[in-house]
């Protein structure tokens, strides 16, 4: 199982493409994204944020903010993807997700700035984090979403998830997907070299 340099999260950050090549950096955040994170859910769209957060909300509360930029905190992980936009580092998405060693799950939720979606970026990032399930020893990555949320379901499906009830809330439908990675053949190069380095591990994320 991986273990996290918590002194040293930028070397867990990856390089992912659009689907035109574009670069998109996922990195963990950080406690100088706060504002630009806030901002980036402010300028959410009311539908993409009302299906992040599955519910009306005008923005993160100031309590659940602080706990976005607290990696690694009760085994939560949020990171955001960035591209240079007109010369500056740009949050174009984030997702945040949660292991639990009990079940050896993964529970993620995402989202990508309107401007960017239809992009590939979603399908990439969604990705990115199997590989990090993977790197956590994780059996499975699942997610909760609004039976209304086309895009989710669709890009859901696409990525070989299947699904189920949410249980407990019939508005919501459950996409899961079992995964099947040996910790030496984890997919994205950051992670596998946590997972494989000795030297690389110090204080337990898990
Ligand atoms: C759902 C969401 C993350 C998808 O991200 P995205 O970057 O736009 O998706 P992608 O461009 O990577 O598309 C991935 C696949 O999903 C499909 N898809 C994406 N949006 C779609 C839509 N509105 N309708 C139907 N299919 C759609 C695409 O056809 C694509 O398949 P392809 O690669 O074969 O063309 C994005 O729409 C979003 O942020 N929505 C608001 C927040 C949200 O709903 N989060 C989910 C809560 S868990």
């Amino acid at each position: 199982m991986t273990r996290l340099r918590f002194d040293d999260l930028r070397q867990y950050s990856d390089v992912l493409r659009s689907r035109h090549g574009q670069a998109v950096t996922v990195r963990f955040v950080e406690p100088r994204d706060a504002e630009a994170l806030q901002n980036y859910f402010r300028a959410l769209s009311t539908r993409s944020r009302y299906n992040r957060f599955l519910g009306a909300a005008s923005e993160l509360p100031p309590s659940e903010l602080d706990r976005f930029i607290r990696v690694g905190e009760a085994d939560r992980f949020s990171v955001v993807a960035t591209m240079p936009v007109d010369g500056r580092e740009t949050i174009v998405g984030e997702a945040r997700y949660a292991f639990d060693s009990q079940t050896a799950a993964i529970e993620l939720g995402l989202s990508i700035d309107d401007r960017w979606q239809g992009h590939g970026i979603g399908k990439a990032l969604l990705k990115n984090l199997e590989c990090r399930a993977a790197a956590f020893g994780a059996e499975r990555i699942f997610g909760d979403t609004l039976r209304s949320n086309d895009a989710m379901i669709a890009l859901a499906r696409k990525s070989g998830y299947g699904f189920t009830n949410t249980p407990g809330d019939w508005k919501l439908t459950r996409f899961q997907k079992d995964i099947h990675v040996e910790p030496r053949e984890i997919p994205c190069a950051s992670w596998r070299l946590a997972a494989v380095s000795p030297s690389a591990m110090s204080s337990p994320a898990v």
